[in-house]
């Protein structure tokens, strides 16, 4: 699809703002203050990693520049709950506003990475306007090219085939790594948090509001797993358990003798926040309940049930 039809289709549903294109870039429309006057908005993204290029993840088609309104750029990042620890990078990152607000607002050092070089000579500029051109760095390349394995939060921008096409290298980020997504999603893999905020200072769109969305990787939990339960002279926790992205099918079973309270199996859904979940071994609101946590390719799991002490199982992979 040629940039004068995909802009125009997107700007018909006028989800997204108004954009020029990269300047510079073929088909661009000028510099990052000569705002083009196309719309973007939701083209469908409904592929699944299987159905990408393999091993060809950068995009040709380029993704316009679009300003994120500074309300919206708050609300991304509190949607990802920047704080003391984390390292942020913003892959197409314009002027470089979500990089320097993480670090003026949040003392959150971070990457912008931009492909245009105009744009991050004027980031760097805002940046030490802003005083944190310490915390905030930026480098013009392509976001493909970046190295995502130092950062914890990661923000986009972008256009929903490019958010696929990063999503299998996001996916390989530390578990507990946040993404939030600026009106794009990333098709079947669902957000675990979506919300819709007014956005007036929005360059174009009809509804003049914005989507975002936020995924935690989760760490992999598939597969068959066994460990023996503390405190018990036999008892054996087993997990089988399926995995698509963040949510859990859980099969368990006790091996051996079922402590009392505790049923000798069952099946149940949950969801995977990084490398911890949650779950119910049972029906009902004073079922047992479980926490498992996934480290160094062993689940730590801590069992309640009646009123009794937590009792832990390491479980191996079998
Ligand atoms: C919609 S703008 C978002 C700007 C900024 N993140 C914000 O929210 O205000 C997308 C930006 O991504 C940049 N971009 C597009 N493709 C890129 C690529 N492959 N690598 C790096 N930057 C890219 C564009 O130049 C543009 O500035």
């Amino acid at each position: 699809m040629n940039r004068r039809r995909r802009l125009a289709l997107l700007g018909a549903a006028g989800a997204l703002a108004t954009g020029c294109a990269a300047p510079g870039r073929p088909g661009g429309a000028g510099s990052p203050d000569a705002a083009g006057s196309a719309g973007i908005a939701a083209a469908p993204a409904s592929a699944a990693d299987g159905a990408l290029p393999v091993g060809i993840p950068r995009v040709t088609e380029e993704v316009p520049y679009v300003q994120t309104p500074q309300s919206v750029v708050d609300a991304m990042l509190a949607l990802a709950g920047v704080g003391p620890g984390d390292r942020l990078v913003d892959l197409g990152s314009g002027d470089g506003r979500v990089v320097i607000t993480a670090a003026s607002r949040h003392g959150v050092p971070g990457l912008g990475v931009e492909l245009d070089e105009r744009l991050v000579a004027l980031s760097r500029q805002l940046a030490e306007q802003a005083g944190v051109q310490a915390l905030a760095r930026f480098v013009a390349q392509d976001l493909f090219d970046t190295d995502l394995a130092p950062y914890s939060v990661v923000t986009l921008y972008l256009l929903p085939e490019v958010n696929l096409a990063l999503r299998p290298r996001l996916l390989r980020m530390a578990p507990g790594t946040r993404v939030v997504s600026h009106d794009w999603d990333m098709a079947d893999w669902l957000p675990d948090r979506s919300l819709t905020l007014p956005a007036p200072g929005k360059p174009v769109g009809l509804r003049r509001e914005s989507r975002l969305h936020r995924w935690v990787v989760p760490a992999a939990f598939e597969g068959a797993w066994r460990g023996r339960l503390a405190g018990e002279r036999d008892a054996t926790l087993v997990l089988s358990i399926q995995q698509r992205f963040q949510r859990l099918e859980i099969e368990w079973r006790i091996d051996g003798a079922a402590p009392v309270g505790l049923p000798a199996g069952g099946r149940t859904q949950a969801r995977a926040e990084g490398d911890r979940v949650s779950l119910r071994l049972g029906a009902g609101a004073g079922a047992p309940v479980a926490g498992l946590r996934l480290r160094q390719g062993r689940i730590e799991a801590d069992l309640s049930w009646g009123g009794g002490p937590p009792r832990a199982a390491l479980l191996q992979a079998v």
